[in-house]
């Protein structure tokens, strides 16, 4: 995964984790007090010393030690999945419809593809973007690359496991599949930036509740966990 971020301002899971430890409105901590806690709590030392060969904790650790672990938090074996690898009976026809349909008349992967379902580029689709004013609430790519032609775009994300985000999109403004699904058949929001991958569908409602059932199929398993019992002390 090379960006991080709705607009990609990470370049590595290792600086995406650092982030929200400093946002204000997230851990609202700093690095060095990160720092000062963990390393003030005895029982993380020997974890450090069998991951780094020292018992020191620095935030280049930390943050390591935080990226590994979202490494091994995968999503594979949906029915989805279980149905590519050959079993027929694992999805209902109306997933095979909503699948021909993401990769034909719909053209959803243009952007979503490969295992993952995303080609983890920017992209337009008008969400934010207010015409009173002609601007976007949040610029998107822009903010990063000063690029104009970005402005408004967003890092396509993987469908696997769509299910369980809704409110969907980067400001959570589109609360079900079936309207994320209709934005696209009214060929997104115009905005002077959108992406001309971005056209109106013309699908029928069969067609549209089969594509919320293809992507509703995307739920597997591999990324669930169960908190430690106990902590470190
Ligand atoms: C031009 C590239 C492009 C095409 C074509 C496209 N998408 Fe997307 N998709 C994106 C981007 C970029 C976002 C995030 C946009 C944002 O937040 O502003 C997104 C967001 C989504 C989301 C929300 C996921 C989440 O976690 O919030 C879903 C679901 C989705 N797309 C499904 C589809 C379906 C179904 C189609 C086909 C009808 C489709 N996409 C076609 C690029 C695309």
């Amino acid at each position: 995964m090379p960006h991080t971020f709705w607009d990609g301002r990470a370049a590595s899971l290792e600086d995406q984790a650092l982030g929200p430890v400093e946002n204000p409105i997230e851990m609202g901590n700093t690095h060095d007090d990160m720092i000062a806690t963990l390393g003030g709590i005895d029982g993380y030392a020997k974890y450090f010393e069998e991951a780094f060969g020292s018992p020191e904790v620095t935030t280049d650790r930390v943050a390591k030690a935080i990226a590994d672990y979202e490494r091994t938090r995968m999503s594979g074996n949906s029915p989805y999945d279980r149905w590519k690898a050959g079993d027929e009976s694992a999805v209902s026809e109306q997933v095979k419809l909503g699948d021909e349909l993401f990769f034909d008349k719909a053209g959803c992967n243009q952007c979503h593809l490969g295992y993952n379902f995303t080609d983890t580029l920017f992209h337009n689709l008008g969400v934010g973007y207010d015409p009173d004013s002609g601007a976007f609430a949040d610029p998107g790519r822009f903010a990063i690359t000063q690029d104009e032609s970005e402005t408004g775009a967003f890092k396509t994300p993987t469908i696997r496991e769509v299910t369980l985000r809704a409110p969907y999109m980067h400001d959570g403004s589109v609360a079900t599949l079936r309207d994320v699904v209709e934005l696209y058949d009214r060929g997104g929001d115009a905005n002077p930036h959108l992406d001309p991958k971005v056209q109106p569908l013309n699908l029928t409602d069969e067609e549209v509740d089969a594509l919320v059932a293809m992507m509703e199929s995307l739920e597997g398993e591999g990324y669930r966990d169960s908190p430690p019992s106990s902590f470190p002390q």
